[in-house]
């Protein structure tokens, strides 16, 4: 598949518009990965802000928004849906697939498998919030992808809002940067998956802090899987 006009598309049926959502701006690293492989598809964001960040927030509560949201993008006829928030996904996935069967809904989960598939010495890190570290789609990717290698999890404390605030590499986000790090580099990890999407737009900092470190931003992959579906709904044969 390519970026060219549809093979074979109603040519009056509307374009579809895919529906995206984040406690904030984190999401938009993965619609950005998007609008480079679909440029000028129609993309509807929705950012949370009254309930940012997810991650200090009861489970039940992120559910709601969470399914709240969906319900409203695919009521504005938005699919695929894309829950482009790690805590989200951990936490209200399932639920809003059973919600909207007829949608096609996208989540994130964390990138153990391209991680454990990198480090050269099967040291793994995963930098997380709590809700997606203790979320039954964490533990199911480790059990499936962690064979063979550690994993060490750390929470993020605090990034999130440093990138709420704008406050991507200045030596309070380097300094935080290096506490939400510490534990990994402790556990000697060389590769560390990136699994809350508002963590790649403090990688500066990140380099930084552990220039040795691979670190595993899932945006590009997550944005593959996104324009498949994309395609589908506006009728690109698969096959040109
Ligand atoms: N971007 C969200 C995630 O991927 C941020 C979580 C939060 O708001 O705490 O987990």
């Amino acid at each position: 598949m390519n970026g060219d006009a549809p093979a074979c598309r109603d040519e009056n049926a509307p374009l579809p518009c895919v529906g995206m959502f984040d406690s904030g701006v984190g999401g938009l690293s993965v619609a950005r990965a998007f609008l480079k492989l679909r440029p000028g598809a129609r993309v509807r964001y929705v950012a949370d802000w009254e309930h940012c960040p997810y991650g200090a927030l009861p489970g039940e509560i992120v559910l709601g928004r969470a399914l709240a949201i969906s319900r409203e993008l695919a009521a504005a006829g938005c699919n695929p849906i894309v829950v482009a928030c790690n805590t989200a996904s951990a936490v209200a996935l399932a639920g809003i697939r059973a919600a909207l069967p007829d949608t096609g809904i996208v989540g994130m989960e964390p990138a153990i498998k391209p991680a454990a598939a990198l480090s050269r010495n099967g040291r793994v890190g995963v930098l997380a919030t709590a809700h997606t570290l203790s979320g039954g789609l964490f533990r199911g990717t480790m059990c499936k992808f962690a064979r063979g290698v550690r994993v060490i999890e750390a929470e993020g404390a605090g990034l999130v809002e440093l990138v709420e605030n704008g406050e991507l590499d200045t030596p309070r986000a380097r300094s935080m940067v290096a506490k939400a790090l510490a534990p990994l580099l402790e556990g000697g990890c060389d590769t560390i998956a990136l699994a809350c999407t508002h963590y790649p737009a403090l990688l500066p900092a990140m380099r930084a802090v552990a220039p040795g470190v691979l670190f595993v931003d899932p945006a590009e992959a997550v944005a593959q899987r996104v324009a498949a579906l994309y395609d589908r709904a506006a009728g690109r044969s698969e096959h040109k």
